[in-house]
């Protein structure tokens, strides 16, 4: 809520200014009544001249002073803020310190200044930690695609090395490629550059897609997959969803080991889609858990060179975006639900 802010005329200046008047007039009078009449006009007139200056100088005096207290003081602790911020420095905090218990408008600028300030600290953060990552994502396979090229570079490798350095090179490739996308993608859904494409479209069936395009590595994993998919009309992004679903399965998939069983189920719960991808992998612990919607937080290091840690944070900020929920549960050793909630099921 918007604070009720103090604005226009300030009722108590103007009184105290009517009331100095008034009190130098006053005592002009008081004085004037109370000098001896034996004095001449032009000695009472000389007195009176010299009282008025004498308070009028003790009262620009008593204003300077407060002036200096009340304006200047807080303006000047702004202006050195704010000298400090545009120069960079982000750990600016203003303390206001007051002669009064009266808040004024300098205490509002403070405290707005304080927020900016550390807002823009923790973005300044933000960028800092995101950058690391990212450059720490790039090293492992542009280190990998060096070495293989200079190994292909010496001497004369037969066609089963040069293959096999071949598909190296290419993976190095594929993880720099869905490094960048990931980058991209999240960036373009983090400041909202694209217009979502609501469309009415069989979720059931793209689910259905979705998962068969995991056959392949669901097989040569020597993995089980159950389906269980109701019929579900739903008003929603295609693209966003594909991503979402895209890389729940693949780490469904990827954290569970040989024999384990994949599942993806679909029901419509009071207006809502309700999509659920069950494995019987490795699970993850509460430790864990917390972070896995990070940016590229890893909880996994055996798997660290099968994904970059993006996977997740995409699906949270398509899942916010859409106004939906997502919910993990999981045990280790046992395996994980990760369960989505989409409003807009028609
Ligand atoms: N189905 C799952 N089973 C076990 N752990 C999982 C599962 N899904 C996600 N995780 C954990 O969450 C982490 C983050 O996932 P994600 O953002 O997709 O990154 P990535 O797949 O690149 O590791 C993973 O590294 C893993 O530790
Ligand atoms: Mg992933």
């Amino acid at each position: 809520m918007k604070r009720q802010r103090r604005t226009g005329v300030s009722w108590t200046g103007a009184l105290l200014f009517f009331l100095t008047v008034a009190a130098i007039v006053s005592a002009a009078v008081l004085i004037y009544s109370a000098l001896p009449a034996e004095m001449t006009d032009g000695a009472k007139a000389g007195a009176m001249l010299g009282v008025i200056a004498a308070f009028a100088f003790l009262c620009t005096a008593a204003d300077l002073l407060r002036r200096k207290l009340t304006v200047e003081r807080p303006v000047r602790k702004i202006l050195a803020a704010t000298d400090a911020i545009a120069a960079g420095d982000f750990t600016v905090r203003l303390e206001s310190g007051h002669l009064y218990l009266r808040r004024d408008e300098f205490d509002e600028i403070m405290e707005n200044l304080n927020k900016m300030s550390a807002e823009l600290e923790h973005t300044e953060m933000l960028h800092a930690d995101f950058i690391s990552n990212v450059s720490h994502e790039l090293k492992t396979p542009v280190a990998v695609i060096k070495s293989y090229a200079e190994a292909l570079g010496k001497g004369e490798p037969d066609a089963g090395t040069r293959q096999k350095y071949a598909g190296a090179l290419i993976s190095a490739a594929d993880r720099l490629t869905a490094l960048v996308q990931g980058v991209l993608r999240l960036n373009k859904l983090e400041n909202q550059k694209l217009t979502p494409a609501y469309t009415v479209f069989r979720l059931d069936e793209m689910l259905a897609e979705a998962a068969l395009s995991f056959e392949e590595v669901i097989e040569r994993k020597r993995l089980d997959l159950e389906c269980d998919l109701e019929e579900v009309e739903i008003r929603s992004v295609p693209d966003y969803l594909e991503l979402v679903w895209n890389n729940l399965l693949s780490n469904a998939v990827k954290f569970t080991d040989a024999g384990g069983t994949v599942s993806l189920s679909l029901k419509a719960e009071n207006g809502n889609a309700v999509v659920r991808v069950a494995d019987t992998g490795r699970g993850i612990s509460a430790e864990v858990g917390k972070h896995i919607f990070e940016k590229f937080y890893q909880g996994d290091a055996s798997h660290a060179g099968e994904g970059n840690g993006l996977g997740l944070a995409l699906v949270k900020k398509v899942i916010d975006l859409l106004g939906g929920e997502i919910a993990v549960e999981s045990e280790v050793g046992k395996g994980s639900v990760f369960q989505v909630t989409l409003r807009g099921a028609v």
